[in-house]
């Protein structure tokens, strides 16, 4: 069953009147099947953000469909947008975004206050995410005393304890050392293998990118090549690199290429 498709996606930023138009989007046809791990690379300027930000909801493209569990976000307004937001997405930035007043697990639990879920049903649920992600230990901490893999983590907790149809991640190893992006992208395979959580994450990083099943290229707004992963981690990286190496472009935005 897939979770996610577009078909014919395309986005077109400026006024076509003023003669000033820029196609950041171009005939994206994408289809992520439940229980996948797909990345998403390309080039500085190819679109990257531009997708995620129409998959998130906060962007709208000019032309084309989304379908995300069955839904069109394209066709909901205010509240429904709202809900469909809280309910089927999850999202992970790259500034993990947890709210500092407020320890680890009340950071976690947040999504199903607002649900009213019940208590037992919402310690049930922190428990297994908490041991799956190895912060069970650091619950009652507040955000500024645990690291930043750690609060990452935490994150990625708080995105998938509603059970979101998919969870989207934009460069969350973007603020991390190579020890805890590891501990992250460990972190979040763990989640896709056990709960069979559907991840798109967008990345410079190939050693992050190396964790996904599958790798699709974008270059200049349009769908450029994809790879997917053998059982070998080190082999795939490689792949990734070559990959890259023929896509081309810029991709200043790298801070380190770690292994
Ligand atoms: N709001 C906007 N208005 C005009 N052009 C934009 C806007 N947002 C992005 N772009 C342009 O669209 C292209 C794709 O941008 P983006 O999706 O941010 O790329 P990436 O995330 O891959 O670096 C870039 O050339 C960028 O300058
Ligand atoms: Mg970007």
């Amino acid at each position: 069953m897939s979770v996610l498709k577009t078909v014919a996606l395309s986005k077109i930023y400026g006024s076509a009147k003023a003669n000033v138009t820029y196609k950041a989007l171009e005939d994206i046809d994408l289809t992520v099947e439940q229980g996948e791990f797909v990345g998403v690379m390309g080039p500085s300027g190819s679109g990257k953000t531009t997708l995620l930000n129409i998959l998130s909801t906060i962007d709208t493209p000019t032309s084309g469909t989304v379908e995300i569990n069955g839904k069109n976000p394209l066709s909901l307004k205010n509240k429904d947008l709202a809900l469909f937001r809280r309910r089927e997405l999850g999202f992970v930035f790259q500034d993990f975004n947890l709210l500092d007043t407020l320890t680890v697990k009340e950071n976690i639990l947040l999504p199903l206050v607002l649900e009213n879920t019940p208590i037992r049903e919402m310690e049930a649920r922190l428990l297994e995410l908490a041991e799956l992600l190895a912060i069970d230990r650091i619950l009652d901490k507040r955000t500024y005393e645990v690291s930043g893999g750690q609060q990452q983590r935490a994150a990625i907790a708080r995105a998938m304890i509603h059970r979101p149809a998919i969870l989207l991640a934009d460069e969350l190893t973007g603020n991390l050392d190579s020890k805890a992006a590891k501990d992250v992208m460990n972190a979040l395979k763990e989640i896709n293998e056990q709960k069979r959580a559907t991840v798109l994450m967008v990345t410079h990083d190939p050693f992050a990118a190396s964790f996904c099943q599958r790798i699709v290229f974008i270059k200049d707004g349009r769908l450029f090549s994809e790879i997917r992963r053998g059982t070998n981690r080190q082999a795939f990286f490689q792949q990734i690199l070559d990959a890259l190496s023929v896509l081309g472009g810029d991709f200043d935005e790298f801070s380190t290429i770690r292994r």
